[in-house]
Parts: structure tokens; C-alpha cells; sequence
């Protein structure tokens, strides 16, 4: 495969001229996101011209203009020329993912990659180099106590939370069929945030009663920000490192294991007595991908103390950790799926 590519990269290097300016995707998207284009066109539903988004946005319309045909060069919107006018029109996508107003909405996730992120990704040299977190270079914060980053203020806990609100959108319903769980009929999601993931499990098994255990100021935010009235899932407050767990046929690690360096994660499934299901991006066995969970490894170098596994790392972790039937499901999207029965 890299054979293949790099053959035909010799020509001419395409390929590699897209990865070497793909930070600039990102910075469109974000820009677009952080001046309201897309809620501005999701609102208007018909197609503007770059004047008139300009002035409802107050920006320049010379750099409008170009951040839209940015946005059109990358499918985002589209655009049509008319009398020799350019009307840029929203696309599916950005109606369903982009716009603030959708309920699936990604803004949530753009907003955290740009302003956390993407600041702390210009210290990968230092952290490659260091082998370790570089929260302390890029926000002033604890590099050892990596869970300070994001609970720094209100402000920031929301912003986080809002992030992984925003993976489960998309994500969760795959992660939750992607074994069948009908019969575990009670369950414990632990560190399950904002209960987004909780939620689906709710949805796809009526009958499973579901609680959400977390940090006190993670679960008072949740109850405030992200529970309607009629929420079919509790929340229980507590330190899943230092306290009891709340009972359960299964316990749910989605995003844990992947946080925190090996002796932390032995801890935590130590302690869990009855069935353990971690949700993580999984590596390849033969380390040729893929590239999302390969990318999130060195996110969590840069951010927290633990990584990315493939299926014969999450093995032989669970097998220390004492639990025998392993079930590794991959859902062929971002997150796959281990269940560990002991
Ligand atoms: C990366 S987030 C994953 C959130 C959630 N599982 C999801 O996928 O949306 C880690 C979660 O673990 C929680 N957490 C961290 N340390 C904890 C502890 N000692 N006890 C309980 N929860 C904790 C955090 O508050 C946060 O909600």
C-alpha cells in the first residue's frame, strides 16, 4: 500500500501536498464555524451572494469571499454563478453537521479542536520528544494532573463536555449495536460525561436500567446543560479511582482506558468486578492504521498520559486485569468496541 503510493507520489506529490496543507482545512472550517456562516445560511435557505454575507456577518467581503470558495473547493457548500454573479448556497452537510440550530450538529467539537487542540498541537515536537502531556506549555495548566486542562473553569468544563456530546451525536448508536447487550439489564457508564452515550443505550434497550457515574462538578453540569425533563438515565456522583462503584451486570469505559497510563487503567478494571465494555478507537494489529485512532494516540500523548490500543494490547490488558472472554467488535467508523466478561 505505501509502496503503491509512493510510486506514484514520485511523479508528482499529491497526496503529500494535501497532508501538508490539511491544517488549512481545519482552520476554514473553524473560521466559517466561529463567524456563523452556516447558521447563516441554514436560517436564509436560499443561495447569497458574498456581499450579503458579509454585511449580515460584519466581515470584509474580500476575505468572505475567499473563506466561501475555500468552503466550496472542500464540498462544504456550493456555489452557482448567475449573470456573472456567485451565490453560495449551504450543502446537506452543513445544514446537518455545521450549523449550530441541527441536532446533530459538530459545532460543539469544532469549537474545543480550535481553541484546545489545535493550540496545544504546536507543542507535538516537545511531547514527542518528552514523552509526555503538554497541557502545562499550552494553557498554564498541570501537565501531571492532565484532567486539570479541562475542568480549569465553567467555562472550559462546558466547552469539553459540549465536545463529547458532539462524538456521540454520530457515534453512539453504532457503539451501542455493535454487541448485543439485551441481556445486561443493569449498567453503569463510568465517567459517562454529558450521558449522550447512556441515552442510546436507553434507546436501543428499553429495558436496561442505566446510571451515569461521574465527577460531582461533571454531573451537576450535565444535570444543568445537557438532561431534558423525562431523562430515561441517573447520574451518581463519585471518583471512580478512589470510591465504590454503583453496582452492575455491565460497566461501560467509553474514552477511559484511553486517558490514562497502564497501572491507572489495571486499577480501574481491578475494581470491576462484573462485566467491563471499553469504547476506544483501535489501532491495527499490523500499525497501517487507521489514521483516526492513530492521530487520536498522539492527541492523548499531548493531552493526557495514555494512548491508543490494538486488539492485542486491549487482550492482554483485560487479561491481567483478570477477565476472560474477550470480544473485540469493530465498528469500521471511528470507535470500536471491547467486551470483557470475567
Ligand atoms: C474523556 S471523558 C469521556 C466521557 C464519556 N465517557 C464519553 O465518552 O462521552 C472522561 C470522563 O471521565 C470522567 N472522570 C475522570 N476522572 C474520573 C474519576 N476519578 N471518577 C469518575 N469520573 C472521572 C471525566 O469527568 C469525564 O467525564
Amino acid at each position: 500500500m505505501a509502496e503503491q503510493l509512493s510510486q506514484s507520489e514520485l511523479d508528482y506529490p499529491f497526496k503529500l501536498l494535501e497532508y501538508i496543507n490539511g491544517f488549512k482545512i481545519s482552520k476554514v472550517i473553524f473560521t466559517a464555524s466561529q463567524l456563523g456562516v452556516f447558521d447563516l445560511m441554514l436560517q436564509c435557505q436560499k443561495a447569497l451572494s458574498a456581499e450579503c454575507i458579509a454585511k449580515e456577518l460584519h466581515t470584509s467581503q474580500n476575505g468572505l469571499e475567499r473563506l466561501l470558495d475555500a468552503l466550496v473547493g472542500i464540498d462544504i457548500l456550493d456555489v452557482e454563478i448567475i449573470n456573472g454573479k456567485a451565490l453560495y448556497s449551504s450543502t446537506d452537510v452543513s445544514d446537518l453537521y455545521l450549523a449550530k440550530a441541527s441536532p446533530k450538529s459538530l459545532s460543539n467539537m469544532i469549537l474545543y479542536q480550535s481553541q484546545d487542540i489545535y493550540p496545544l498541537w504546536n507543542f507535538l515536537p516537545d511531547a514527542v520528544r518528552q514523552g509526555r502531556s503538554q497541557n502545562e506549555k499550552a494553557f498554564g495548566t498541570s501537565s501531571k494532573d492532565t484532567c486539570e486542562t479541562p475542568f480549569r473553569c465553567e467555562e472550559e468544563l462546558l466547552k469539553f463536555m459540549g465536545m463529547m456530546h458532539s462524538t456521540w451525536v454520530f457515534a453512539a448508536h453504532d457503539v451501542v449495536t455493535a454487541i448485543d447487550l439485551s441481556p445486561f439489564k443493569t449498567v453503569v457508564d463510568l465517567g459517562g460525561c454529558t450521558g449522550t452515550l447512556a441515552r442510546e443505550v436507553c434507546l436501543v434497550y428499553p429495558y436496561c436500567s442505566i446510571t451515569v457515574f461521574d465527577i460531582p462538578e461533571v454531573v451537576k453540569m450535565a444535570k444543568k446543560h445537557f438532561c431534558g425533563i423525562d431523562d430515561c438515565i441517573t447520574f451518581k456522583e463519585g471518583d471512580f479511582f478512589n470510591g465504590e462503584l454503583p453496582e452492575a451486570n455491565l460497566y461501560i469505559l467509553a474514552g477511559i482506558i484511553h486517558g490514562w497510563e497502564e497501572e491507572k487503567c489495571l486499577q480501574l478494571l481491578h475494581k470491576i468486578y462484573a462485566q467491563n465494555k471499553p469504547v476506544e478507537a483501535m489501532l491495527n494489529e499490523n500499525r497501517r492504521g487507521p489514521i483516526f485512532s492513530q492521530l487520536l494516540s498522539l492527541n492523548m500523548l499531548l493531552q493526557m498520559e495514555g494512548k491508543e490500543r490494538s486488539p492485542s494490547e486491549f487482550f492482554k490488558l483485560l487479561t491481567t486485569a483478570g477477565f476472560k472472554d474477550i470480544q473485540v467488535q469493530r465498528t469500521g467508523k471511528c470507535y470500536d468496541v471491547v467486551l470483557g466478561i470475567k
